[in-house]
Parts: C-alpha cells; sequence; structure tokens
C-alpha cells in the first residue's frame, strides 16, 4: 500500500501445506537479519495455529482482539496490535487470531462490498497512519476460498504458492488458486500483478519411482520452470525452531545441530529481494 512496503502471504488450498510453518520461519529470519525493518504478523487463520506457535495454547480463550473486532466493531487497527509480544524480536508485532475469528466469514457475508471489508478498514485515515509503519506485513491464512480469504489476498502485493514436492495435491491446488483468484479478480475490476511464482516445500533429495513420476507430472503441467529457485525442504527442525519461537539459523547455532538447512530461509528472502517481492 506503500512505497517498497510489501504484503505477502505463502498460500495454498491444500491443508497442511506448510503455509504456518513457512511464513513463521520467513518471518522470523527476517526480524533476525534485518533489525531495522518493522514487521506485522496477521494470523487471519481461525484455527489460529500460528498465534498458538507465537502465544502459546492459552491465546484460544483470551480475550484479545483479534482481525474480527477490527472489522465487524470497528476497533482502531493500533488496539489490535501487540507490540513486540516475544523478546527475541523487538521489530516483529502480532495480530493475534483465536477461536472468535471463526464467526468473522458469517459476519463479512453481511457487509455491503464484504470483498473490501479488511482494505477499506486498513486504509481508512486513522488505520492507514499505523500500517504504514510496517516494511513487511505477513498474512497466515488457512486453506480456503472464502471471502475472509479473498479479503486478505486482494490487500497483498504478493501472494506466493506453495507446491509440495512430490504431492499432486498442492500442483491441483495451485493451478485452482491460479483460475479463481484470476476470476475473483476480474469480477471484483481489480488488476494487480501480485501471484507470484510458486515456491517448493518438504523437498527431498531422493529418486524413487513415485518421485520420477510426480516429476513427469509437475513438468507436463509446466509448474517446474517458473518457481522459485530456492526450496524448503523436509525437515523436522523447521517445526521445532517455530516451537521454540527461533529463527532456524538460531535454532540449529544454539544446539550444536550441523544441517545443510541452516541458511535454506536466509536464501529464500534473497530470492524474494531479486524478485523484487522485498525492498531492502
Ligand atoms: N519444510 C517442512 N519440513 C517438514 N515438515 C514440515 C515442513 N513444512 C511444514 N511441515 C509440517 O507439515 C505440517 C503442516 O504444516 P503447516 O501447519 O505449516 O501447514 P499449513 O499449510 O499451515 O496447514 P493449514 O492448512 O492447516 O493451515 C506440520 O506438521 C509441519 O510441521
Ligand atoms: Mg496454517
Amino acid at each position: 500500500m506503500y512505497k517498497n512496503q510489501t504484503i505477502l502471504t505463502h498460500m495454498s488450498f491444500k491443508g497442511g501445506s506448510s503455509k504456518t510453518t513457512l511464513n513463521l520461519n520467513f518471518v522470523m529470519e527476517f526480524c533476525k537479519i534485518y533489525k531495522d525493518k518493522k514487521v506485522l504478523f496477521i494470523d487471519s487463520d481461525p484455527q489460529s495455529n500460528s498465534s498458538i506457535f507465537l502465544l502459546g495454547e492459552e491465546v484460544i480463550n483470551s480475550d484479545i482482539y483479534t482481525l474480527k473486532d477490527g472489522l465487524s466493531e470497528n476497533i482502531p487497527l493500533e488496539k489490535l496490535i501487540m507490540k513486540s509480544p516475544l523478546s527475541n524480536f523487538k521489530n516483529l508485532d502480532l495480530i493475534p487470531s483465536n477461536i472468535n475469528m471463526v464467526t468473522l466469514e458469517l459476519i463479512l457475508n453481511t457487509k455491503a462490498g464484504k470483498e473490501y471489508t479488511l482494505l477499506n478498514y486498513l486504509t481508512n485515515d486513522k488505520n492507514i497512519n499505523v500500517l504504514s509503519n510496517y516494511d513487511l506485513i505477513v498474512f497466515d491464512l488457512n486453506p480456503a476460498i472464502s471471502v475472509l480469504n479473498t479479503n486478505c489476498m486482494i490487500c497483498c502485493t504478493d501472494i506466493i504458492p506453495i507446491i509440495n514436492y512430490g504431492c499432486y495435491s498442492t500442483i491441483t491446488g495451485y493451478n485452482l488458486l491460479k483460475n479463481t483468484y484470476q476470476d475473483i479478480k476480474k469480477a471484483l475490476r481489480i488488476e494487480k500483478d501480485d501471484l507470484k511464482k510458486p515456491i517448493i516445500t518438504k523437498f527431498e533429495k531422493k529418486e524413487n519411482n513415485k518421485i520420477k513420476m510426480w516429476l513427469e507430472y509437475a513438468e507436463n503441467k509446466n509448474i517446474l520452470k517458473n518457481t522459485i529457485k530456492q526450496t524448503m525442504r523436509k525437515s523436522v527442525h523447521y517445526e521445532n525452531a517455530v516451537l521454540y519461537n527461533e529463527p532456524i539459523s538460531t535454532y540449529l547455532e544454539n544446539r550444536n545441530i550441523k544441517s545443510d538447512i541452516i541458511d535454506e530461509i536466509k536464501l529464500i528472502i534473497d530470492e524474494y529481494i531479486k524478485e523484487n517481492i522485498i525492498t531492502i
């Protein structure tokens, strides 16, 4: 919305495809490397997985503001934002989610111009000033073609689709995302080039017949020629790093774990800078 401001999400319509794991690893590594950049993480998923990772299970029944309060009661953005909730990341703010978010979809459906509710809210006179403080804003979405997700995607400058290595349904999901989102934008008369190259996650360096068949399938669908060059490998360390709220590089260094993945997220960030997704 502002020059040089990136609003992004990693998206797939397939559940469990690493949206949350990648969004959180990405944000934590980014905050570690670029300490002078202000980052806002918005948990827009009523499942609240990222909020649980960041704040603990207690968040579910707690009396916190979520995006729902902003969109249904017009509570100012400033009030929704938790400032630096993690002591390790002074530059990371959060709009958390909890179970109350479940009814937001119904509420949005009653609004005139329902797909624009979030954009109108974020750009009203007061909220736009708060939003403009951030260099990077990351949404964590659930795997649905919902009004809530449409609201968030409309606000994004960059939507990076996720394909899981060896997984057929994430390829189908990628094509669905491309086609459906294109239809939505056309119907809403929105013209923006926000859907970027897909990123491959859960990558494994193994060759077997199953993988060979998947690679052939992906090749036939023209998927592999134009992806983000850096992949995210399949590794349990990614989930553990998130559990400990540590950037993957710090997590591995602190435990003396030797792993090739130590630089992967940094290299993904570098790719996004090269692709002009992020401006540094
Ligand atoms: N690179 C990875 N290597 C190994 N496991 C991974 C990786 N990325 C994600 N996972 C695992 O896959 C599972 C699903 O990941 P995650 O919750 O990030 O998916 P999601 O797309 O956010 O799911 P949902 O659609 O429910 O929001 C988790 O158990 C997570 O630890
Ligand atoms: Mg998730």
